[in-house]
């Protein structure tokens, strides 16, 4: 299942290269405030379901574009872009992500960077790899020093002063905070040590769901705001290696508000 993941994000990701130089000649459409899906998300999804049916037509599916299509106990969740408005600005920030999940339980990841030819995937209990080596999180054990992923509430205002006050703890002692478009390879980059941590509020499965497995089989701890297990519903995630997972827990939880456990 694997395999057939790699081939999916890969093909996925070859669609999208082609496309990224006439971006200008998009179709794209806004689906909510501050959030657009071009031409090219769907058929990169397209692609990666054919790929997927054809492997495994009884799996069911959950896409960002195209939402749920029923089937049994296996579930893959695909983001065919993570980080469309980088894709859509030229801003070389973006990726694949596809995740199978079996009765709930994450079992497969991969998060394909095109533009770096850079492959993290991961299987439950056989760790975490990039371009098949072993990746590991880092030691960092102190915000002194660390670097920090984030992505910003933008979409809505609504959590906008708790974030912000998060952010105001977090910022004063870290070494620097990034904020570079695409919270799977975010999540990916704290798997293979070049972030030491990363906090959002409000992702979607799709956003993180691969990133999730991929960190927590390179060493990782990840949790929701209320250092509990529902990342994948709540959309509020804090990740990181077990030390920096604690400290960015520490800082972010007197800011976390009743509607964001
Ligand atoms: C978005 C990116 C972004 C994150 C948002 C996501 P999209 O995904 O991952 O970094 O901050 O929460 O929605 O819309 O580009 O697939
Ligand atoms: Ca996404
Ligand atoms: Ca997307």
């Amino acid at each position: 299942m694997l395999n057939i993941a790699v081939r999916a994000a890969r093909s996925a990701g070859d669609l999208l290269l082609r496309s990224a130089d006439s971006v200008g000649n998009l179709r794209i459409d806004q689906k909510g405030k501050n959030d657009y899906a071009s031409e090219v998300d769907r058929m990169a999804e397209r692609d990666i379901i054919n790929i997927i049916r054809a492997a495994y037509p009884d799996h069911a599916i959950l896409a960002e574009e195209s939402g749920q299509h029923q089937g049994n106990d296996f579930v893959w969740v695909i983001d065919p872009l993570d980080g469309t408005t980088n894709f859509l600005h030229g801003f070389p920030q973006y990726a694949v992500s596809i995740a199978l999940k079996y009765k709930g339980r994450l079992e497969v990841a991969v998060i394909y960077d095109p533009l770096r030819d850079e492959l993290f995937t991961a299987k439950r209990g056989g760790g975490a790899m990039l371009n098949s080596r072993r990746i590991r999180v880092t030691n960092q054990s102190t915000l002194k020093g660390a670097l920090i992923g984030t992505g910003f509430p933008f979409k809505t205002a609504t959590h906008l002063d708790a974030y912000l006050g998060m952010f105001r703890a977090i910022t004063t002692d870290a070494a620097g905070i990034r904020r570079a478009g695409s919270a799977a390879l975010d999540l990916a980059y704290v798997a293979c040590g070049r972030l030491d941590g990363f906090w959002e509020i409000g992702t979607m499965e799709w956003d993180v769901a691969a990133g999730v497995l991929l960190i927590k089989e390179a060493g990782g701890v990840v949790t929701d705001f209320a250092f509990g297990e529902n990342y994948l519903a709540s959309g509020n995630i804090i990740a990181g290696n077990p030390k920096m997972h604690h400290v960015l827990y520490r800082l972010i939880e007197p800011h976390v508000t009743d509607n964001l456990k």
